[in-house]
């Protein structure tokens, strides 16, 4: 598939995959089309042996303003449910591998969302977070009102959820949203070094971990402990945990393969 609003680079950095959205006169929103790419993008580093590590990324001005609202504006119910644009992401959702947000900017309505389906986000100190939607008629459609209500708690949500305030980056550290905040020069470099310990770890044990993260979201406690129990034997199944082990035991650093 030929990218048009995505640039992808399986080899950014060794093992690190980034997808950069590439929108940037409106401010990297999210089209159909835009959304079509990253699925495929993702899917084709999902497979890929030699990524490790996955980082999406925009601008320093936007990370994604949403979704397009001149592409949503004529649409009535019907259009929306047959096109069904949320499948694409209920299939990003899906990815194996880690994926980073590397924030700067707008992350607004479909943004904000895609930054939270993220693994982890690292902004930069100029990012704005919001659920602006109510403002324009409608509300959160891709997991705002799950995603942030379970990330910075029902007061904060309802708030942006309700009037559409952005909260900036520090306002987002200190509510759970995000992981870091850096100065923007610095805020993709931050999340290569994250991508990069992450990729020095087991890939077997880093996929099956990231599942049992996730399987939190959607479980009771029991049921979630049960499945990381299992997750926890499985990798036991790997050349990586053999590896892990002895490079302790033997003191040195360990080199996985994937196995
Ligand atoms: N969709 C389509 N175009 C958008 C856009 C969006 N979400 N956000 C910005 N743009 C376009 C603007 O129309 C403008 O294009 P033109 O130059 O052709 O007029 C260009 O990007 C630059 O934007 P502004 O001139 O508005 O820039 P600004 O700095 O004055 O304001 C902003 C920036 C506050 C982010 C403002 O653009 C804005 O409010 N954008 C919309 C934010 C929003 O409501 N997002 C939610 C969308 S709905 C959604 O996401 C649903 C969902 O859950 C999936």
């Amino acid at each position: 598939m030929e990218f048009q609003f995505i640039v992808a680079e399986p080899n950014f950095a060794p093992h690190i995959a980034l997808i950069r959205l590439n929108r940037p006169k409106e401010l990297n929103a999210l089209n159909l089309q835009l959304m079509l790419e990253l699925k495929h993008a993702l899917a084709q580093f999902d497979e890929d042996d030699s990524v490790r590590c996955i980082i999406i990324t925009g601008n320093e001005q936007a990370f994604a303003a949403g979704a397009d609202i001149k592409q949503m504006e004529s649409k009535n119910a019907i259009d929306l449910l047959k096109i069904d644009q949320f499948e694409t992401w209920d299939q990003i959702r899906k990815t194996k591998k880690p994926i980073i947000a590397a924030v700067s900017g707008f992350a607004l309505g479909g943004g904000c969302e895609l930054a939270m389906t993220c693994d982890m986000i690292v902004a930069s100190e100029s990012a704005k977070f919001g659920q602006p939607e109510i403002k324009i008629g409608i509300m959160p459609g891709a997991g705002g009102t799950q995603r942030l209500t379970r990330a910075v708690g029902k007061a904060l949500a309802m708030e942006m959820v309700l009037t559409g305030k952005f909260i900036s980056a520090e306002e987002a550290m200190r509510a759970g949203l995000v992981n870091k905040v850096v100065p923007e020069e610095v805020y993709l470099d931050e999340a290569v070094k994250m991508a990069k310990e992450i990729s020095l770890m087991s890939p077997i044990s880093i996929r099956l971990a990231k599942e049992s993260v996730l399987k939190a979201f959607d479980t009771g406690l029991q049921e979630g402990l049960y499945f990381e129990r299992k997750n926890f034997y499985m990798c036991f199944a790997s050349e990586d945990q053999k590896e892990g082990m002895k490079a302790f035991v033997e003191k040195r650093k360990p080199e996985f393969k994937g196995n």
